[in-house]
């Protein structure tokens, strides 16, 4: 048995296969990796991996039908866990493209290769099949401050060129099962954090910038709200929906957190004035307010009671919990965030910051 796992070396993935080769649950079942290496993905996050049979890294573009079907049939895997994505939304506002290529012919790539091998497949195997694929609550758009958050039934209403990717990938992941029959089960997560997550992102840029005595860039009024998940209980999920999901169906998973993003900053700064005190004063003396992204959804809120009720899932992690663990992390990987800092991510800073 072997499951394909897309997109591993980015930030999830990578947490999703090291997590699944540690449980003792399915640590004895292989995992393909295949990934494009773009900007975000990073084979040193597997670098634990090293020399270990049970993971095979195939360097490729889930866009690519031929290399698909070469997967497919030298591997033979059980299941699809799929991640690879374009995953930030100010890079889908400056550069759509590339999202709608990868998050939707991706995708739909993806699952032509995944029908043509499970319907050659017969009995068990053909049973046990699953294609799961890992989306975002933004599919759902943005919610006023007093609204029920999202469970499964909200309406579809993107926003940003990223959300509005996924929802389409989404939407063809329910139609290859409602027409062909494809063994399909959809997650739909809140903003993660955690090792390994690229420093665009919200946490690890305020906790890189920081480190560095950069100013710490909070778009608008600095109160949009977000529910954050620690990395680890998504990978959690992802493993008991692959496990116990019901086919067709979809889960929403969260962390029940919700926070606006000033707050998220000021405990970062908290924690690294405890962590790394800073002889120039606290922390937080480095927020900016800048300019607003454009059309920024206000609030996500997720409603995780499906997936607590059907398969038992619940984090484990409180934010507290979490955010100083990863906190602590970037503090003991200094030679992963240099590395990651390289010329290209510069220039995305330049691109992203410079006109703020
Ligand atoms: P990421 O940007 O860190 O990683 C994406 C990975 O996909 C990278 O390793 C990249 O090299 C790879 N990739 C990109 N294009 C590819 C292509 N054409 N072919 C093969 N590989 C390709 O993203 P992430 O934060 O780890 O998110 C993973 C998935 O989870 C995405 O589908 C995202 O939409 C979803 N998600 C993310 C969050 C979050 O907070 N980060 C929350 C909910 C859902
Ligand atoms: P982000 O981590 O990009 O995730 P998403 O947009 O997918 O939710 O951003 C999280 C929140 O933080 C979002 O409201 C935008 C805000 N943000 C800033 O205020 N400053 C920044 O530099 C970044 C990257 C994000």
């Amino acid at each position: 048995m072997t499951i394909l796992v897309t997109g591993g070396a980015g930030f999830i993935g990578s947490n999703f296969v090291l997590d699944w080769l540690a449980d003792p649950a399915t640590r004895g079942e292989p995992v393909v990796n295949l990934d494009a290496l773009t900007y975000a993905g990073n084979l040193h996050n597997l670098d634990a991996l090293r020399g270990d049979a049970r993971h095979v890294f195939v360097q490729g573009d889930i866009c690519e039908r031929a290399l698909l079907d070469r997967i497919f049939a030298e591997h033979r895997p059980r299941a699809v866990v799929h991640f690879a994505a374009e995953s930030h939304v100010d890079r889908s506002i400056l550069g759509p493209g590339a999202f709608i290529r990868t998050n939707v012919e991706g995708t739909f790539a993806l699952l032509e290769a995944a029908r043509a091998h499970w319907g050659a497949l017969a009995g068990d195997a053909r049973a046990a099949f699953r294609f799961l694929h890992v989306s975002t609550d933004e599919v759902y758009g943005s919610l006023a401050s007093d609204a029920p958050a999202f469970t499964e039934t909200h309406p579809y209403e993107p926003n940003s060129p990223y959300s509005a990717s996924k929802a389409a990938s989404d939407h063809l992941v329910r139609a290859w099962h409602h027409t062909y029959g494809l063994p399909v089960l959809t997650t739909n997560c809140s903003n993660n954090y955690g090792p390994f997550q690229f420093p665009e992102k919200l946490i690890p840029l305020m906790i890189v910038n920081a480190l560095a005595g950069k100013p710490l860039p909070v778009y608008g009024d600095g109160l949009q709200v977000r529910d954050w998940l620690y990395v680890a209980d998504h990978c959690r999920a992802i493993r008991a929906v692959l496990a116990r999901g019901r086919v067709g169906e979809t889960y929403n998973i969260g962390g029940w957190n919700e926070q606006p993003n000033v707050e998220i900053v000021r405990t970062i700064c908290a924690l690294l004035d405890e962590l790394r005190p800073q002889p120039q004063g606290p922390h937080a003396r480095l927020v900016q307010y800048v300019a607003d992204r454009p059309g920024h959804d206000r609030r996500y809120a997720i409603d995780a009671r499906k997936i607590e009720r059907e398969l038992g899932w619940r984090p484990a992690e409180t934010f507290a919990t979490g955010i100083r663990k990863t906190v602590q992390w970037y503090l003991e990987h200094a030679a992963w965030v240099a590395e990651v800092q390289s010329g290209a991510y510069r220039d995305w800073v330049a691109a992203n910051y410079g006109r703020r």
